[in-house]
């Protein structure tokens, strides 16, 4: 590096080009090494770059880049592990913040199961660690697989790293022939301080908190740099199991350790939210004496067979709540506010801030929401903040609870300059220039430039390609943004990602030769998307990025067409507000008439429909069968529930009917199958009557299923 500059010599021109420089340096370097597995520099030299970077935002702090190199934490190593499907998928949990969300939650569960207000009812309360959960497998006793949550389907297999681990035993006695032990990753305060300091003298990265530190060590490619880092192990879960622990949540926790595996010594049966609450504050209390971090506490149900029958919901159980401790606060200066556009034209506001420290997290980005909020009112136009608006150039106080993103919650008017103005949120798309409006009702002011819309269409790519989408290894938001600008290999709309590969082989331009590509990652690409060209259902809808078109709306109208020609073919023939497949969309449990407006209206639109179609040209859409037991007899049915059900509530009726694979509708059609009557069933039985469905009570029903 003699020919550059000495720090000393920097003006504020020469500094920023020189930052420029290092941060494409050092995302070179990067990419050479964990995309390609081949790095161009050696790691001193990384250093030396890095060491250079901070030492010139350290003289010039107003020049440090959005995306300075300084601030990336960890490495993105992912590619690089295999991938492992768990047998038992993992779930996260619902989160709580007050003690009215414990109360409803009691009630909720209540109501499920059908108990009275007296009824017993026992939960366990344990501290919530925040770290990372890991799957650990054991066969015939023996430690045979590790895995990483990933998105709860499929997570990393990062076995060898956790056999490092002290707290996780490589063999057990007595346990069963296949039992999967979940539980959290972390490090504890004093270990993590230490690993800080010891990386700053070697000239490595430090962590932010840690979480980070955890997740950074536990996903490293070289087993032995975990093993130098101390990882502890709680476990609190299970997931593939040949034989019961135990009738109770607290049963099992205890036989965990009995087989050899720390469980937190903070975890009590509780009677009810009363008891759940007390001990919320009890461990709140204890939090800065624990020595690791803990960002809340879990309530379980303790009674493993309500559990069953409590299930899940799409990604949570029905049986457990998370209740987050409150969140972390600072103040600090609102320096500019910018409008993102997102991918349905929203435009929203962001406050870029002083950087400052939240909870152990640096923040310099927070969400501003919607114009009413930077004003002061909410969507019904009352007092926020008793009116406070919010301008550039205010203090403002910042909080972030756990994962969100952190939000701007409060202004203070004492330290507002003399010359800030009211800020006037924009009434034209920054990125387009087209006319952003705000429909009567909506708290969101938007862009109507549609498929013109450079910022729309980048955002909608960076969906499409997202990891509930179409989730294509490396293929992230940073490589569309790249493809988007390239004007000899462009990725204009999703169809254009299957013709890469294709555009490539004939292009004299080849992405092999772009700055940060090479041969061996060009091919990785173009080998990921081919993988991806077989998709199922549920992530196509939900991949169009359709407004309102959620995760589990689209998996709701997946398992309801099955496959891509009737759900094509239904939406096509469908006209908001009337007609047979109008109301066949609304008939589906959980899609709304706002949903199925935005589905059709998004069909109807020709620039929009052709672009769908020439996608799906492309694609090998697989058939969404419902979960669930093909051999029930109802599976494939389309079931409707009225009236009352004495022997469950209605919404175990649904779950239960859902898990042996039919489908419940919320009203009767031509497509129904069965309707299941209680007392009091009044309009649908007679509808149901006239159609000529067959109709059952609630005895008929559990026989059916094989429950009577
Ligand atoms: S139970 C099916 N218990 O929190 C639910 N999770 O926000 C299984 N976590 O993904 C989770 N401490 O990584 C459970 N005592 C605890 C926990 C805990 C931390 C994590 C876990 C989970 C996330 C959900």
């Amino acid at each position: 590096m003699s020919d550059t500059p000495d720090i000393s010599e920097l003006n504020e021109d020469t500094a920023a080009a020189e930052l420029a420089r290092l941060a494409d340096l050092l995302a070179r370097a990067n990419q050479a090494y964990h995309t390609r597995d081949a790095p161009e520099i050696s790691d001193a030299e990384y250093d030396a770059l890095k060491q250079r970077n901070v030492a010139i935002e350290t003289a010039f702090p107003h020049l440090k880049r959005a995306d300075s190199p300084s601030d990336q934490v960890g490495a993105p190593v992912s590619e690089t592990f295999a991938k492992v499907t768990h047998a038992v998928r993992m779930l996260s949990l619902a989160n709580a913040f007050d003690a009215t969300d414990i109360t409803d939650f009691d009630q909720t569960v209540r109501r499920y199961l059908g108990l009275g207000d007296d009824a017993p009812l026992e939960y366990t309360a344990e501290p919530k660690i925040d770290g990372l959960s890991l799957s650990l497998r054991y066969e015939n006793g023996r430690l045979v697989q590790a895995a990483t949550r990933g998105d709860g389907e499929t997570g990393e297999n990062v076995t060898a790293n956790a056999r490092t681990i002290d707290d996780i035993p490589e063999t057990l006695t007595d346990a069963p022939d296949v039992l999967e032990v979940r539980g959290e990753v972390y490090m504890g305060h004093d270990d993590f301080t230490a690993l800080n300091r010891r990386q700053a003298e070697q000239g490595g990265k430090s962590f932010a908190n840690p979480r980070n530190a955890a997740a950074g060590s536990l996903r490293q490619l070289d087993a032995d740099i975990t093993r130098s880092r101390p990882l502890r192990f709680f476990a609190y879960a299970w997931g593939e199991i040949s034989g019961p622990l135990a009738d109770t949540q607290i049963g099992a926790i205890g036989h965990l350790q009995d087989l050899g595996f720390q469980t937190n010594p903070l975890t009590r049966l509780c009677d009810g939210p009363a008891e759940m609450l007390e001990h919320y504050a009890d461990i709140e209390a204890r939090r800065v004496t624990l020595g690791y971090d803990i960002d809340g506490v879990v309530y379980k149900v303790n009674d493993l067979a309500l559990q069953r029958r409590l299930g899940f919901r799409s990604t949570t159980p029905r049986w457990a709540i998370a209740h987050k401790f409150p969140a972390e606060l600072a103040w600090t200066r609102l320096e500019k506010i910018e409008i993102q556009v997102g991918r349905t034209g929203a435009l929203s506001p962001v406050a870029r801030l002083a950087p400052v420290t939240v909870g152990g997290v640096v923040v310099s980005n927070a969400t501003l929401h919607n114009e009413d909020y930077i004003a002061g009112r909410d969507s019904n136009g009352n007092p926020i903040r008793d009116g406070k608006d919010i301008r550039e150039g205010d203090w403002v106080q910042v909080y972030r609870a756990g994962d969100v993103i952190p939000k701007v919650a409060d202004v203070d008017l004492s330290r507002r300059p003399d010359d800030a103005v009211p800020y006037a949120f924009p009434t034209l798309c920054p990125d387009c220039g087209s006319e952003a409006i705000r429909e009567a009702g909506d708290a969101v002011r938007r862009c109507t430039g549609g498929v013109i819309c450079p910022a729309q269409t980048v955002e909608r790519l960076k969906h499409f390609v997202g990891r509930s989408a179409f989730d294509i290894d490396g293929l992230g938001a940073k490589q569309v943004e790249m493809f988007y600008r390239d004007d000899l290999l462009p990725i204009r709309e999703p169809a254009d990602i299957f013709t890469l590969a294709e555009r490539d082989a004939q292009n004299l331009s080849k992405l092999q030769n772009r700055d940060g590509w090479g041969e061996k990652s060009a091919t990785k690409l173009f080998e990921a998307i081919e993988e991806k060209r077989k998709i199922p259902l549920n992530r196509l809808i939900f991949a169009l990025g359709i407004r309102h078109v959620g995760e589990s709306a689209a998996a709701l109208l997946a398992t309801n067409y099955n496959n891509w020609p009737d759900f094509e073919t239904a939406i096509t023939a469908a006209t908001v507000g009337e007609g047979p497949e109008w109301d066949g969309l609304l008939a589906i449990d959980g899609v709304g008439a706002v949903m199925a407006a935005s589905l059709v209206t998004a069909f109807h639109q020709q620039a929009e429909r052709a672009s769908i179609d020439r996608l799906v040209a492309q694609l090998d859409i697989q058939d969404v069968t419902p979960r669930g037991r093909i051999d029930s007899p109802v599976a494939g049915k389309t079931v409707v529930f009225t009236g009352t059900l004495e022997k469950m509530s209605r919404a175990e009726a649904k779950a239960r009917a859902e898990a042996l694979g039919a489908k419940v509708a919320g009203s009767v059609s031509a497509k129904t199958d069965l309707l299941v009557a209680g007392p009091g069933a009044g309009s649908k039985a007679k509808k149901a009557a006239d159609l000529g469905i067959e109709t059952i009570d609630e005895d008929a029903w559990l026989d059916l299923i094989g429950e009577a």
